[in-house]
């Protein structure tokens, strides 16, 4: 395996930047989980890539917290249902994956068919590319989610689901709305799943208090109740019934109504959360 030419000590990954990196930490805390025997989550690629990948991710991000390792892949697999069920009802489907970062959904629940769109930085696909094998029908594009671009390369003939995971937390409101409009816009019919942290979350990232696991959370822009996702009055309001920790919730666009596909939390580190 070759290793990023920025690095002094040779290890692949430790000279991402900080929102980049998180990439390495979900895969740390996914990989952890997927390690149990009773885990929630089945992901023998995230596995394999943590035990081969040169890279301090214990002196990195600390040792794991097993309930937030939990958390994180209960998330994974809220968004891996709603994809698994898209496929079944379009099995020619395309899915795209904004801030895709290290993420082995593709290899947990690709079904030999559908098409699958990876956008995120260039330094988080360069990563990509150099960690994980190419894959049938998978694409990545080195791209913005918030750059207009990567809507050219999706084609609105065919039914599209987007998701976003653990990417719009930190984007400014502003663009996580003109996202939103953009792809209501562009690809009418689509879904767009993603998920959403409440305001005191967002707060303690910005006093710089919250950590994952020993991974530093960067700073967070944006939360789901701060404004409705658009200024716009057929906007679902997203309020405390949705559950106050992390939501992930699907889109139907052009229209926005919103369902809540699961709430998460809160964590508890005494006691695992039912899976
Ligand atoms: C917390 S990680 C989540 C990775 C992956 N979705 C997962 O759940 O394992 C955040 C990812 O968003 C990416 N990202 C941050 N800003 C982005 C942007 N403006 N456009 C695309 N990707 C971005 C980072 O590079 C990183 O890969």
């Amino acid at each position: 395996m070759s290793t990023a030419p920025s690095d002094p000590e040779g290890r692949a990954g430790s000279a991402l930047r900080p929102v980049p990196e998180t990439a390495l930490c979900t895969l740390y805390h996914r990989a952890a989980e997927a390690r149990r025997p009773d885990t929630v989550l089945r992901d023998p690629k995230a596995v394999e890539l943590v035990d081969r990948h040169d890279f301090p991710f214990e002196a990195r991000f600390g040792r794991v917290v097993p309930a937030l390792a939990r958390l994180q892949a209960l998330r994974t697999a809220a968004f891996d249902r709603e994809v698994a069920d898209f496929l079944r009802r379009d099995p020619r489907g395309t899915v795209v994956c904004l801030g895709e970062g290290l993420d082995t959904q593709y290899w947990r629940v690709d079904n030999g068919r559908a098409r699958w769109l990876g956008v995120d930085l260039p330094e988080s696909v360069e990563l990509r590319e150099r960690l994980l094998p190419a894959a049938p029908r998978h694409r990545s594009l080195a791209a913005s989610a918030t750059d207009p671009g990567w809507l050219d390369e999706v084609d609105p003939a065919q039914r599209v689901l987007i998701t976003a995971q653990g990417l719009l937390m930190y984007l400014p409101p502003e663009e996580v709305h003109a996202l939103v409009a953009r792809c209501a816009a562009r690809l009418p019919g689509a879904t767009f799943v993603f998920d959403a942290v409440p305001h005191w979350f967002n707060r303690l990232s910005q006093a710089a208090r919250l950590r994952e696991g020993g991974c530093r959370a960067p700073t967070m822009t944006w939360t789901i109740g701060s404004r409705a996702l658009l200024a716009d009055p057929r906007t679902v309001p997203l309020t405390a019934r949705h559950g106050w920790f992390i939501r992930v919730l699907a889109l139907d666009l052009p229209d926005r109504r919103a369902r809540l596909v699961r709430s998460l939390g809160p964590l508890d580190l005494r006691r695992r959360p039912a899976a």
